[in-house]
């Protein structure tokens, strides 16, 4: 049975947190372990440069989240792991793909529509500030999935829209070029309805929007500690009961912990545990699980040559399928080599010609013939002359119609050939 192929993309802006770490890492790092699982893991850079326009930030963010796959786990010989703008196959099926995408379907992105709404809202241009990069953003999102062929994409609810254009635009390519064959998968969005959101300082989902977000590596242990310690609790002084469910302390303690330490904190909390204490013993949890991964990304941050090596191979090996694939894509929508054409064209004729044949002729006396050859050119019936050449073309019919051979003063058997063979060379043409 063949595998399941799960691809998503990582867009390379910001610095990965703990709801980063517990809603996309861990999960994805597991899965893709598992052995019915082919899969494809990439940090989508151009998309990242749609959303941002600062070099440095952009350079920054993708070799710190590169080095955050690598030490959460992520094996790269086991799974496609690669940079988008190592892929030049991906630009170029965008374009493939922008060829028959209608315009009509990406003013209906999400995305786009809100630029759209708040520039209305503000009196503004409806397109102010809009690039062809967020407007064209879902066609390189489906280029990203369908370059590879996924059958599932786990994605955030808000990329659900996006997984549906990759299939609108696949199969209106298939549909277009396919000529029976289904050039694309369509892919199916993997949305994880038990999908942790950890909440961040304030309670709020943690999002680097809300600017409360606990870092996973940056910063190190103490900074770890710091964030931990602005966590918002109630007043309640040590010794007095504390509702576990009021902070954001329980869930974040809860996301790394074996269900009975969980069990035995929410105990001490509603037994009078201080805040301070159930601060301390948070980040000594978290810092069991995260101290080793830290180390790791510590000592692969420290170099980025080893990092651009393992992305490299990577790409190599996503390149190995991109490339083979987008040249028959190419070649479907009429892009191609001329002498492999030429070639195609004179394989059709030689296919004509492998079949039994009437050929005829006219000899040097004047008179008209015909003969019967076999696929490989061979002599198998042969004619005497006659008058006119539509004489000799009612014989051939004649012979065509009845399918059938008996000797005869106008055409006879070539030597070593017998009647059985020039019927069933008569019946291959009928
Ligand atoms: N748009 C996705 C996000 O913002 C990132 C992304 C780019 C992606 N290409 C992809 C996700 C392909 C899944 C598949 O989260």
């Amino acid at each position: 049975m063949s595998k399941t192929r799960v691809l998503t993309g990582i867009t390379t802006t910001g610095t990965p947190h703990l709801g980063n770490y517990v809603g996309a890492i861990r999960p994805a790092v597991a899965a893709s372990r598992s052995p019915d699982v082919e899969s494809y893991y990439f940090m989508a850079d151009y998309h990242a440069l749609i959303k941002c326009d600062d070099p440095a930030r952009i350079a920054r963010s993708r070799l710190e989240i590169a080095a955050t796959w690598l030490a959460c786990g992520l094996d790269p010989e086991t799974v496609y792991f690669y940079r988008q703008s190592d892929i030049p196959e991906i630009p170029e099926l965008t374009w493939l793909l922008t060829c028959v995408t209608a315009k009509g379907l990406m003013n209906r992105a999400h995305a786009y529509k809100a630029s759209v709404d708040a520039n209305t809202a503000a009196g503004e241009d409806p397109d102010a500030g809009v690039t062809m990069g967020l407007y064209s953003y879902p066609i390189l999102m489906a280029a990203d999935i369908l370059m590879f062929n996924a059958h599932k994409v786990p994605v955030g609810r808000d990329q659900i829209q996006h997984i549906e254009m990759a299939r609108d635009v696949g199969a209106r390519f298939n549909h277009l070029f396919g000529a029976g064959r289904d050039y694309f998968t369509l892919p199916e969005a993997a949305t994880e309805e038990s999908v942790a959101t950890l909440p961040g300082l304030d309670g709020r989902k943690m999002s680097k929007s809300y600017d409360n977000t606990v870092p996973l590596f940056d910063g190190g242990a103490k900074k770890l500690k710091e964030t931990i310690a602005r966590i918002v609790t109630d007043s309640r002084l040590p010794g007095e009961a504390k509702d576990p469910d009021s902070t954001a302390l329980m869930p974040i303690f809860t996301a790394f912990a074996e269900p009975a330490e969980t069990a035995e904190f929410r105990a001490a909390l509603a037994d009078g545990l201080g805040w301070g204490d159930a601060k301390q013993r948070v980040f000594e949890r978290l810092e069991r699980d995260i101290a080793p991964m830290r180390a790791r990304y510590e000592e692969l941050i420290a170099q980025p040559g080893r990092i651009e090596d393992i992305l490299q191979a990577g790409a190599q090996r996503a390149r190995g399928i991109a490339a083979p694939f987008l040249a028959e894509l190419r070649s479907a929508v009429g892009l191609r080599d001329f002498r492999t054409d030429a070639a195609k064209a004179k394989t059709a004729e030689t296919a004509k010609a492998a079949k039994p044949q009437f050929k005829q002729y006219r000899e040097n006396d004047g008179r008209f013939y015909f003969k019967l050859v076999d696929a490989e050119q061979r002599l198998l019936l042969q004619s005497t002359g006659f008058d006119s050449p539509k004489l000799a073309g009612q014989r051939i019919a004649e012979l065509r119609a009845a399918a059938t051979f008996a000797a005869a003063d106008d055409c006879a058997l070539a030597e070593g050939v017998g009647a059985d063979e020039v019927e069933r060379a008569l019946a291959e043409l009928q």
